[in-house]
């Protein structure tokens, strides 16, 4: 571990590489919010508007996040500041926002492990009653113990370094989570019910609501609206503005082809997340019809899906399982990739070893978690957001990271990179001998002037002034 400090660590491979950042990618962004969102947003409209900007948008934000990182080898502390000294304190912002996003992800994480014991126990009837998920978060000690327990988990893979740790668990959980997803999505396709009014619904309607793009009472507002919703989740999905991107990209080695990774990671994130509505939007759409489909996030994940579970008979228990099983693989890959972005930036600043730098983490983690899981039980407070969203000290920490700092700190990136440092040290970076880099033209456009403006636009919607 000493030398660990000494030599950077590096992923093995190129595919090590791609595969724990498709790992960081894939997270309960993709299964509780991405279906929602296109179910909502006109189905394959939104999806459409997605991919577009995936592959421009998107594309930008991870490969100047992954270039610099690989260009200087630092933290997402140090980075900026060896870009350009003034422009240190952005670092700091930029590691504020995994240090923020950590304990809330583990005390969610807790929460995916108790549902996945209780259909591992054959209980999941439980699970559907309307108060289950209410009660469990916030009674006493349980969400303290799932929480310390995820916490434990993640804290043990990152002790294990980069190669043992990240990348092995990676390339183990991945592949397993893109069968489950198959396995589900698969079940719920081949789906139907009649309700007690006689009315039967199909998997396969359900599929054509997800994919059919509706253009019924499109105004020019909603259209923005969906241009709004569809960037939000494309930001949030693919990891930038989080530090984990310059962190990988500083395992990452020089021969790696950058350009080739970025596209690798950006398909197979919205390819989960699209398995992700052929898995959720035609199971809900058969039993609970299209008011099924108007709950995302928790209330999607821990209250209508065990319903659903529930409404599909003796084979439903089964099915939950397979379900949360994947949600908690989805889930681990996501949070070894946020802590490892703060260990990463007390090993690069301080020159703390692996196992210390990951214990303060681990810690840190553990007290702020404390506080968050209280905020359902004896800190429990409403309060009302800018955005108008009412909630608790955990949408309080969520707000705070993902609509506040990361907007803040991405377009911060990009005037950077777009105006001081310039673009060319990414493109620079990207190609080495033998690699070039595609969309070179796009890219400075992008970087310079699209992207900022689209950051600002994120920005204010979070702010609930658009
Ligand atoms: N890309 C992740 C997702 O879609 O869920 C976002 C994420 C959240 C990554 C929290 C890591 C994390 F700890």
């Amino acid at each position: 571990m000493e030398s660990e400090k000494k030599n950077k660590s590096t992923f093995s491979s190129t595919f090590g590489f791609v595969i724990a950042a498709a790992g960081s990618a894939v997270g309960l962004g993709n299964i509780w919010r991405f279906p929602y969102l296109a179910a909502k947003d006109g189905g394959g409209l939104f999806l459409l508007v997605y991919l577009i900007f995936a592959l421009t948008f998107g594309f930008t934000l991870l490969i100047t996040e992954v270039g610099i990182g690989r260009k200087t080898k630092s933290s997402p502390l140090t980075v900026y500041g060896k870009l350009s000294k003034n422009w240190k304190f952005l670092g700091f912002l930029a590691s504020l926002v995994p240090a923020v996003i950590l304990p809330y992800y583990c005390v969610i994480g807790g929460w995916v492990i108790q549902y996945f014991i209780v259909f591992l126990f054959g209980n999941g009837g439980l699970a559907a009653s309307d108060v289950y998920f209410t009660q469990f978060i916030s009674a006493n000690i349980n969400p303290l113990i799932t929480m310390l327990l995820f916490l434990a988990l993640t804290t043990y893979i990152i002790i294990r370094g980069v190669n043992k740790g990240i990348e092995s668990l990676s390339k183990i959980l991945m592949p397993i989570l893109f069968v489950l997803i198959i396995i589900i999505a698969g079940f719920s396709l081949s789906l139907h019910f009649t309700d007690s009014d006689g009315i039967t619904r199909t998997g396969i309607e359900g599929l054509m609501i997800y994919l059919i793009p509706n253009f019924d009472g499109l105004t020019l507002s909603k259209f923005f609206r969906i241009l709004v919703d569809a960037m939000g989740q494309l930001f949030f999905s693919l990891s930038v503005a989080m530090g984990i991107m310059i962190t990988y990209g500083s395992y990452m080695k020089k021969d790696s082809n950058l350009s080739k990774s970025v596209n690798q990671i950006e398909i197979f994130d919205t390819l989960v997340a699209f398995l992700a509505g052929v898995m959720i939007i035609p199971a809900v759409y058969t039993f609970s019809g299209t008011e099924g489909l108007s709950s995302s996030g928790p209330g999607l994940l821990f209250v209508t899906m065990p319903k659903i579970f529930a409404a599909m008979g003796p084979i439903g228990g089964v099915i939950g399982l397979i379900f949360f099983a994947m949600v908690l693989f989805a889930a681990l890959t996501s949070s070894i990739s946020i802590m490892e972005a703060v260990v990463s930036c007390l090993m690069d600043r301080f020159n703390h070893d692996r196992l210390k730098a990951t214990m303060i983490v681990a810690v840190m983690a553990l007290v702020f978690g404390t506080i968050v899981c209280l905020g359902y039980n004896s800190l429990y407070f409403e309060l009302t957001l800018p955005n108008g969203t009412v909630g608790q000290i955990l949408d309080l920490f969520d707000y705070i990271s993902n609509s506040v700092l990361m907007p803040l700190v991405s377009i911060g990136t990009c005037l950077l990179i777009g105006w001081k440092v310039s673009p060319n040290s990414v493109i620079e970076e990207v190609e080495q001998p033998g690699i070039k880099m595609g969309r070179k033209r796009l890219y400075i456009v992008m970087i310079k002037y699209i992207a900022p403006v689209l950051l600002f636009i994120l920005l204010l919607s979070s702010f609930g002034i658009i």
